[in-house]
């Protein structure tokens, strides 16, 4: 191992025992995110609270440590080579939320799911089309997640994010929330938000989240190792993403380990110990192809693809 290396190692080391911030090394991407592929990654860096992860990404970025933030890993497919940065994860950020009349603050790594029958509890509507989505309220905020009708960027009171060291909170109205994207800019580390949500009857939002997740369950896998639709549907079309590749008979297509969900054709699944990003990636391009040879539509990944390049 090169002098550099082993210098970098020990700034992020000092860095973490400083702060008191769990830390590892010999953690794969196939450990952490919910597809359970990808290569090695130099340290995981765990804060507890929003504090102490505001300050542990301006640490790190002081000493020109490259760093990523990370939550459950739901919607991230890393590849297989070996990654040099610090991955931040945010699980540990799920403090139980604060119910304030309609409002509710939480933290970016509650359970999504969770929040869902929390907010139903307090007879709160307006994320009940989100439960079941198996993710963190940061890794929704980031990617505008919904489902159902629903999208969490429609909620937003405020987002607390990380600068300069310290949790700043912005006002929902200064973000652009887009079908699954958002403009956060690259790496912004996301600690929490507060949502406005509204009163309703507790009959109808349980149905409702009730309705949700068996739709869910019965026309998506559940259990599966996968990352969610993998591709966005295309504004261009008529027809989702899900319908298009099923159309084309790509049900059960296996690439190595990487499957097309036989229950939804938008959802790659990948299978046994040896399954690899890297056929995850092939299996999707194949899709990529063959719907722009057929349609001539060029799908977007709704995946985030992260490169050890
Ligand atoms: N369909 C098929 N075959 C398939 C998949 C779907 O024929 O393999 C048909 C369904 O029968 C239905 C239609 O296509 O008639 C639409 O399917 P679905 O209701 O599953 O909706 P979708 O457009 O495929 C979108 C989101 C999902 C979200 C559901 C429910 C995208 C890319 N996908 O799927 O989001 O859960 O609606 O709201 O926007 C995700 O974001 O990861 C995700 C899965």
């Amino acid at each position: 191992m090169s002098p550099m290396i082993d210098e970098k190692d020990a700034v992020i080391e000092s860095i973490a025992t400083r702060m008191g911030v769990p830390a590892e090394r010999g953690r794969r991407f196939a450990d952490i995110t919910s597809l359970r592929v990808g290569g090695a990654i130099d340290w995981v860096l765990s804060p507890k609270n929003e504090e102490q992860a505001a300050a542990l990404g301006h640490d790190l970025e002081q000493q020109a440590i490259a760093w990523r933030p990370l939550g459950s890993g739901s919607n991230v497919l890393a590849d297989d080579g070996a990654h040099h940065y610090v991955i931040v994860s945010l699980k540990g950020l799920k403090a139980n939320p604060l119910f304030d009349g309609n409002r509710v603050s939480v933290s970016a790594g509650y359970s999504l799911p969770r929040l869902c029958v929390d907010a139903a509890r307090h007879d709160l509507s307006g994320i009940e089309g989100l439960n079941g989505i198996p993710g963190t309220v940061g890794g929704a905020l980031w990617m505008n997640a919904g489902a159902y009708g629903q999208e969490i960027g429609t909620v937003v009171d405020t987002v607390r994010v990380a600068r300069g060291g310290r949790v700043i909170e912005i006002p929902g109205t200064e973000v652009q929330w887009n079908y699954r994207h958002t403009s956060f800019r690259e790496g912004e580390m996301l600690l929490g938000a507060t949502l406005s949500l509204h009163p309703d009857d507790p009959q109808k939002i349980s149905e409702r989240m009730e309705k949700a997740k068996s739709q869910r369950m019965a026309t998506q896998p559940h259990g599966a190792r996968s990352a969610g639709c993998f591709f966005k549907n295309a504004p261009a079309s008529s027809v989702g993403t899900g319908k298009m590749i099923d159309d084309l008979g790509m049900k059960g297509t296996r690439r190595g380990g990487a499957v097309v969900s036989p229950k939804h054709a938008n959802f790659i699944v990948t299978e046994g110990e040896d399954a690899k990003a890297e056929d995850a990636l092939a299996l999707a391009e194949e899709i990529r192809e063959r719907v722009k040879r057929e349609h001539g539509i060029d799908l977007e990944y709704e995946v985030e693809l992260w490169s050890s390049k």
